[in-house]
C-alpha cells in the first residue's frame, strides 16, 4: 500500500482532532502549486478519450491528458461520467483505481483523489444500479424511512463504483412549480425539506457519520441557498430573497442537513439580491459557516467561478472571479475544464497578496480532512467485486416500495378505481411507453434520454398494465408525441382519429400523460401549462364519453385545469423510478391502496403560483365585494392531499395544556385517534399544522409541524401523538433572529393543509 507524507499507512484515522492534526502536518509539508492543485476538481472528460457508439465505447483514461492532471497540476478531485453516460461498476472500479495509482504513486505527495458523482435517486451513472423516485415523489410518501433506505443502497452502489461522494441530497425548496429541478427536491415545505433531508444524509453517511466506512459515503447538500426561487422561473436566473425569507423557508432543509453532520455543500448557481451566491462572502462564510456552523468543504457548481465574469458580469476577468469567490468562502472549484488557468491565476492572486495564504491553507485543510475520513488515504479502491447485494432483488423491493408508497391518487370519481377485473382498457398518451416519463433527468445519464437502452428490462406503463391486466384486455395508441406543435389541428388530425378509433372497444382509458425527461436549464419552460398536444388528445378521448383515467408523470406539476373537472380519475406518479409502472398497475387494480400525498400545491393557473404557506391577503375571497376577484387561493389540488381507497375518520383530539411561557422548553403533547372507517386496508398521512393568529412580522396561514404515516386495517383505530416544542412555532423576524411572540397558536390536525379534522388554541404566554 502506498504511504503518503505525514501518514503511516494501514493506519486508521479516529478522531476529528486527530485527524484534523493529521491534516495539518500533510498540508504544512505541501508546495502551493500543490495545494492549488487540490483545491481543484476537473471533469473527467478532460482526461479521457475514445468515443461512445452503438457498436460499443472505446471510453477509457487517456494517460498523457491524466498525467497532466494528476502530476504536473496536483489536481485533487474529478467528477462526472464521460459523455454524461452510465458505466459499469466494473468500469468504474478499474478507471478510478487508475488514477488513484496515478495519484499515489507518481506524485509527490501521494493524496488520492476524491471522485465525485451526481448519484442522486440512486446509481444515476452506474449501469445496472437501482434506481429509486426522485426525491419530489418520496416526498409524496410522507414516509421519510425510503429516503434514509435509498441513501443506504445508493451508497452501497456508488462505493461498488470506486466512488466516495454523492452530489445530493438536493435540498432546494420546491415552491415555484415552474423550476425545471423541483423534482430533485421535497416538495414546497421547510419542514418536510428538513425531515426528509436528514435522513438521506444519514442514509449516506451512516448513523455516526464515519464515511470510512465502505457502505457509506460523503454527501453533498446542494445548492446553498435560495437556488430554487429565481423570479423567471428559470434555472440560473435572478432570485430576490430577503434575509428573513431565506432563512424562514430556505435554510432549515440545510440546517437539518448540517445537523446531520452533513460532510459538503455544492452552491447556488445562481444570483440573489444581484449578488452571486459564488462570491457571497456573506452567505458562505457568514451564514453557512458562522451561524449555521457547517464545518465541512464547500465546492463550487459546473464552472461557476468563471461565470462571476463570463455570464454574471460582475469581474472584469476571470482571475477576479476566482479571487471574489476563494476570499468568499469557496474551498473546491468544479472548474471543470481549463485547469492550468485556475492553476495559474490562483497562484499570481496567492503571491500578490490579493487571497491569503490563510485562506488556502484552510481550504486545503479541509480537501484533506475529508479524504483522512473517507479513509482513502489507505483504502483509495472500492471494488464492484466486494458488492454482492448491488442491483439486488432486496434493492429492487426497497425501489418498488418507495413508487408504492409514494403515487398520489387526486381523483376518483363514483370510484371508478381500482378498474375492475376483465375490463377493456385502453392505454394512451405519449408517456404510456416511455421511460424516461417515469425516471426523469439523471436516470443513466444527465437528461435522462439513454434510460430506454439501460432499463430494458423494467416496465413502462403499458407493458405493466399488460401484465396485470392480461395482454388480451389492453390495448394501446400513441395519440400524440411530447412536440408542442401549435399546429397540432392539421399535423394531429390523423393522430387524433386513430386514437379515438381505437376507444371503441375500451371500458376505460388509462391517458398517460405529463412531461418527457429534463434537467436543469433543457427543462425551462414558458407555460406550464401541460403542453397543447397533450391537452388536445385529452379533450379528444373525453369527448368519446369513456371513462378517463389521467395518469400524470412530470417533473412538476404541469396545469391541466383545462381538463382535471371532465376526466374521471386522476392518479399523479411523480417520477416513480424503475418500478414506478409496476405500482401504477398495482394502484390501478387496487392491490395497493394509494397512499401518497402532494409535496406541493397543485396550481389550476400558471398565474397562481402560491404554495400552501402564504400570507392571509393571498386569499381574499371573491365574494368579498362587488368586483370578481381573481385573487383568491384556490389552487387544482392542494398541499398534503391526496386519496385512498378507504377512508379514515378522526375523532377525540386531546392537548395537554391550553397554555406555555414562551422560553418554556417543555412538551406539547396532542394527540388524535384516527380510525380506518371504510372496507379495506390503507395508510394515512396524519398533518399537525399551526397558525400564529397574529404576528409583528405577518404571520403565515398556517404551516406543516409533524406528519406521521400510519397503516390501519379496517375498522381499526390508532392514536397518534405529536410533541412539539415552543421553538416550533418561533419564525424569524425582521433582524433576522428567531423568535416567538406571546399569543394565540391554533394547531390543527388533518388530512391535508385544506383539510382540518379538528383543531384547539394554544396559548404562549
Ligand atoms: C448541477 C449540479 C451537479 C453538477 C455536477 C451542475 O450542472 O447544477 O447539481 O452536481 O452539475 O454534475
Amino acid at each position: 500500500m502506498a504511504t503518503s507524507i505525514g501518514l503511516v499507512a494501514g493506519v486508521h484515522a479516529q478522531t476529528k482532532a486527530e485527524i484534523e492534526k493529521r491534516a495539518h502536518e500533510i498540508v504544512a509539508k505541501m508546495t502551493l502549486a500543490e495545494k492549488i492543485g487540490q483545491m481543484s476538481q476537473v471533469s473527467i472528460d478532460a482526461v479521457c478519450k475514445g468515443e461512445d457508439t452503438p457498436q460499443g465505447s472505446t471510453v477509457a483514461l487517456d494517460k498523457d491528458k491524466l498525467y497532466d492532471v494528476i502530476v504536473n497540476y496536483h489536481i485533487g478531485s474529478i467528477l462526472n461520467s464521460p459523455n454524461t453516460r452510465a458505466r459499469t461498476p466494473q468500469w468504474w472500479t478499474k478507471t478510478i483505481e487508475e488514477i488513484q495509482h496515478m495519484a499515489m504513486n507518481d506524485t509527490r505527495v501521494k493524496i488520492p483523489v476524491i471522485y465525485g458523482l451526481d448519484q442522486i435517486h440512486g446509481g444515476t451513472y452506474t449501469a445496472g444500479s437501482t434506481i429509486f423516485p426522485h426525491e419530489i415523489a418520496l416526498a409524496a410518501s410522507f414516509n421519510p424511512a425510503h429516503a434514509r433506505k435509498m441513501g443506504e443502497i445508493a451508497a452501497y452502489e456508488t462505493r461498488a463504483s470506486n466512488v466516495p461522494w454523492n452530489f445530493s441530497p438536493v435540498l432546494d425548496l420546491g415552491s415555484d412549480p415552474r423550476f425545471p429541478r423541483q423534482y430533485e427536491g421535497f416538495g414546497e415545505d421547510p419542514y418536510v425539506g428538513s425531515v426528509f433531508g436528514y435522513e438521506l444524509v444519514k442514509g449516506y453517511e451512516g448513523d455516526n457519520n464515519n464515511v470510512g466506512d465502505k457502505n457509506k459515503l460523503a454527501a453533498c447538500m446542494k445548492h446553498f441557498i435560495g437556488y430554487s426561487v429565481p423570479i423567471s422561473g428559470k434555472d440560473r436566473t435572478p432570485a430576490y430573497i430577503p434575509m428573513p425569507v431565506l432563512l424562514e423557508y430556505h435554510a432549515p432543509a440545510f440546517q437539518a442537513a448540517i445537523d446531520a453532520g452533513v460532510h459538503t455543500v455544492m452552491i447556488n448557481s445562481g444570483i440573489i439580491n444581484n449578488e452571486p451566491v459564488h462570491a457571497s462572502y456573506n452567505l458562505l462564510t457568514k451564514l453557512l459557516r458562522e451561524d449555521m456552523g457547517f464545518d465541512g468543504m464547500i465546492v463550487t457548481d459546473w464552472e461557476d467561478i468563471n461565470k462571476l465574469y463570463t455570464r454574471d458580469r460582475m469581474v472584469p476577468s476571470i482571475k477576479e472571479a476566482i479571487k471574489a469567490s476563494i476570499n468568499a468562502g469557496v474551498d473546491m472549484s468544479m472548474i471543470p475544464y481549463d485547469y492550468k488557468e485556475f492553476c495559474a491565476l490562483l497562484t499570481e492572486l496567492v503571491n500578490e497578496g490579493e487571497v491569503p495564504m490563510s485562506r488556502i491553507d484552510d481550504a486545503v485543510t479541509r480537501v484533506i480532512v475529508l479524504k483522512l475520513k473517507l479513509d482513502l488515504f489507505n483504502t483509495p479502491n472500492t471494488y464492484a467485486k466486494d458488492y454482492p447485494r448491488f442491483g439486488s432483488e432486496e434493492f429492487k423491493q426497497a425501489s418498488y416500495d418507495a413508487a408504492a408508497d409514494a403515487i398520489t391518487l387526486l381523483k376518483n370519481d363514483n370510484q371508478i378505481l381500482p378498474l375492475r377485473k376483465g375490463a377493456k382498457i385502453l392505454v394512451a398518451g405519449p408517456n404510456a411507453v416511455s421511460k424516461r416519463s417515469l425516471n426523469g433527468g439523471w436516470t443513466f445519464s444527465w437528461q435522462g434520454e439513454k434510460v430506454d437502452e439501460f432499463a430494458g428490462d423494467y416496465h413502462h406503463i403499458l407493458s405493466a398494465v399488460e401484465a396485470k391486466f392480461g395482454k388480451e384486455n389492453v390495448s394501446y395508441v400513441p395519440g400524440v408525441s411530447y412536440t408542442d406543435a401549435v399546429e397540432y389541428a392539421t399535423e394531429y388530425k390523423d393522430r387524433f382519429e386513430e386514437a379515438v378509433a381505437a376507444t371503441k372497444n375500451a371500458d376505460y382509458i388509462v391517458l398517460c400523460l405529463g412531461e418527457n425527461s429534463y434537467c436543469e436549464k433543457p427543462g425551462d419552460l414558458d407555460d406550464l401549462y401541460l403542453n397543447d398536444l397533450q391537452t388536445e388528445l385529452a379533450k379528444e378521448m373525453l369527448k368519446t364519453g369513456k371513462k378517463v383515467i389521467l395518469v400524470l408523470s412530470e417533473g412538476r406539476p404541469r396545469v391541466i385545469s383545462k381538463i382535471s373537472s371532465k376526466v374521471d380519475a386522476i392518479v399523479q406518479t411523480y417520477l416513480p423510478g424503475l418500478f414506478g409502472a409496476d405500482a401504477l398497475a398495482n394502484i390501478l387494480a387496487g392491490e395497493v391502496n394509494p397512499s401518497g400525498k402532494l409535496p406541493y400545491t397543485y396550481p389550476a393557473f400558471p398565474n397562481s403560483l402560491v404554495p400552501y404557506y402564504h400570507k392571509h391577503s393571498e386569499e381574499q375571497k371573491r365574494s368579498e365585494g362587488v368586483y370578481n376577484y381573481e385573487g383568491d387561493f384556490n389552487p387544482e389540488y392542494h398541499f398534503g392531499y391526496g386519496l385512498s381507497y378507504t377512508t379514515f375518520g378522526y375523532s377525540n383530539l386531546k392537548i395537554d395544556r391550553t397554555s406555555i411561557g414562551k422560553d418554556s422548553n417543555d412538551d406539547i403533547t396532542i394527540s388524535i385517534d384516527v380510525t380506518n372507517t371504510g372496507k379495506v386496508a390503507g395508510k394515512e398521512v396524519v398533518q399537525l399544522y399551526s397558525s400564529d393568529l397574529y404576528a409583528s412580522v405577518i404571520p403565515d396561514t398556517k404551516r406543516l409541524r409533524r406528519f406521521e404515516k400510519i397503516a390501519l386495517n379496517p375498522n381499526e383505530t390508532k392514536t397518534v401523538t405529536f410533541k412539539l416544542k415552543t421553538k416550533d412555532l418561533s419564525y424569524i423576524d425582521m433582524n433576522n433572529k428567531r423568535v416567538i411572540e406571546p399569543g394565540d397558536f391554533e394547531l390543527q390536525i388533518g388530512a391535508s393543509s385544506n383539510d382540518i379534522k379538528d383543531k384547539v388554541i394554544l396559548t404562549v404566554e
